[in-house]
């Protein structure tokens, strides 16, 4: 695996972080390339469990450098306290023999003030709200498409960055002011943002050259995905979406190494599907996700809002398939339907006499379509601990088979827990 796109093929929280984990150990390094610390990556490790915002998974790996892109926003303050926490808890960030981290110079700042106008727009906008996590990930986007925003390059000149602070401070408190929301203060922003710059000079870098010499020398490279194809700012559920492109294509935008040098492209789903925020969700049904609730499963990694839950969308599935060229598929969760007596899979949907076999863009349409199911008979059965494919009961491989058949892909990939040895390779 020379490089590989990872990347989530539903709403997020497909359980990326796992599965980033198990390639990991097949490439040498591991960038993020697009979203924020909205992004909650999960990962087990024996006893222990890391939940990483910010900083590839990788990071858990000795010997692997950890990259955090051009297209990543990047709260500086918050990748300092992970930065700690991970050394709180022995785990070597750029030193010691253990993972290296680079941050691209070019990746731009969320910012105190970004993070008040998400919560002040979410609130102004009432039930119309999209559920943000309120990291400030749509106004700091915002920013960076208006070409106004301050980067990581800027935080490495304290002069010119304070100077371009007061600016930016003095301008979004009246807008802030305008919502009857407090104004923020420039001397302590400054003031912790300057001391979060110094802790991270070590790291920055011009990511894009180092990415592209170490393709020169054969280096394997992971792109990490975060969220999922319907919350892609292009091709998602519009508004409802997060406000970067979270499909493969950002893979290329996000880093700097071009469509080309790009060899395989692993989407990554649930065996159902999960939303956490507002939007349309077709195959969403109270029944799966009070059981999956019930289990103590399905509470979000960033926020602990409960995940919305239905049954698997193949219709969603197979348009992200095309959207990303999804190669393989890892299906991730099995494990939480084991206990389902009667599982559904949706295969098209039907609106105003309509059969659509597609996502239909038009969210009022696609706020009317009903699923069309196929049924299946649970195996009722723990799968938990199956080692491979033919470990798992028939059933369940029936219920995978036609998974993969409706979507169209090629199943690599089925985790049946959330440690590394519940991982079955096909
Ligand atoms: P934002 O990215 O915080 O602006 O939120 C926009 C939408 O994306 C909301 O529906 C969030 O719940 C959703 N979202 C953002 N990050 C994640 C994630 O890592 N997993 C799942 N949903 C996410």
């Amino acid at each position: 695996m020379a490089t590989t796109i990872l990347v989530g093929a539903q709403w997020g929280d497909e359980g990326k972080g796992k599965i980033i984990d198990v390639l990991t150990d097949r490439h040498d390094i591991v960038v993020r390339y697009a979203g924020g610390n909205n992004a909650g990556h999960t990962v087990e490790l024996g006893p222990e469990k890391f939940v990483l915002h910010l900083i590839p998974s990788g990071i858990l790996r000795r010997g692997k450098v950890c990259v955090i892109g051009n297209g990543v926003v990047v709260d500086p303050v918050a990748l300092v306290k992970e930065i700690d926490e991970l050394e709180d808890r022995g785990v070597a960030v750029g030193h010691g023999g253990g993972a290296k981290l680079l941050l691209s110079e070019t990746a731009h700042l969320v910012l105190p003030y970004h993070r008040s106008l998400d919560e002040q727009r979410e609130a102004a906008k009432g039930s119309g709200r999209i559920g943000t996590t309120k990291r400030g990930i749509g106004p700091a986007y915002s920013d960076k498409a208006a070409r106004t925003g301050l980067r990581v390059i800027d935080l490495m000149k304290p002069e010119r960055f304070s100077e371009k602070l007061r600016q930016k401070v003095e301008e979004n408190n009246e807008i802030l002011k305008a919502f009857g929301a407090q104004p923020l203060s420039f001397e302590e922003i400054n003031a912790s943002y300057l001391e979060a710059g110094k802790r991270l000079r070590p790291f920055v870098a011009n990511t894009v050259v180092y990415l592209h010499e170490a393709l020169k020398k054969r280096k394997s490279v992971l792109f990490e995905g975060a969220q999922g194809t319907f919350l892609d700012i292009d091709h998602g559920t519009y508004p409802y979406v997060t406000s970067s492109n979270t499909t493969a294509g950002g893979a290329c935008t996000g880093s700097g190494v071009p469509p080309h040098r790009m060899d395989t492209v692993v989407g990554v789903v649930k065996a159902y599907t999960t939303r956490v925020g507002e939007g349309p969700l077709p195959t969403e049904d109270n029944m799966i996700g009070d059981l999956l609730h019930g289990l103590g499963r399905e509470f979000g990694a960033t926020t602990g809002r409960p995940r919305r839950c239905g049954w698997f969308d193949a219709v969603a599935v197979r348009y992200a398939a095309m959207i990303n060229g999804i190669d393989q598929l890892a299906v991730t969760n099995l494990d939480g339907l084991d206990t389902v007596a009667k599982i559904k899979m949706c295969v098209a949907y039907k609106a105003g006499g309509r059969t659509y076999e597609t996502i239909p863009n038009d969210l009022d349409v696609l706020k009317q379509c009903q699923p069309v199911y196929i049924e299946f008979d649970g195996w009722l059965g723990d799968t938990s601990g199956a080692k491979d494919f033919d470990d798992l009961p028939k059933k369940a491989r029936g219920y995978l088979k036609k998974l993969a058949a409706l979507t169209g892909t090629k199943m690599s990939i089925v985790s049946i827990g959330p440690r590394r040895e519940q991982t079955i390779v096909l």
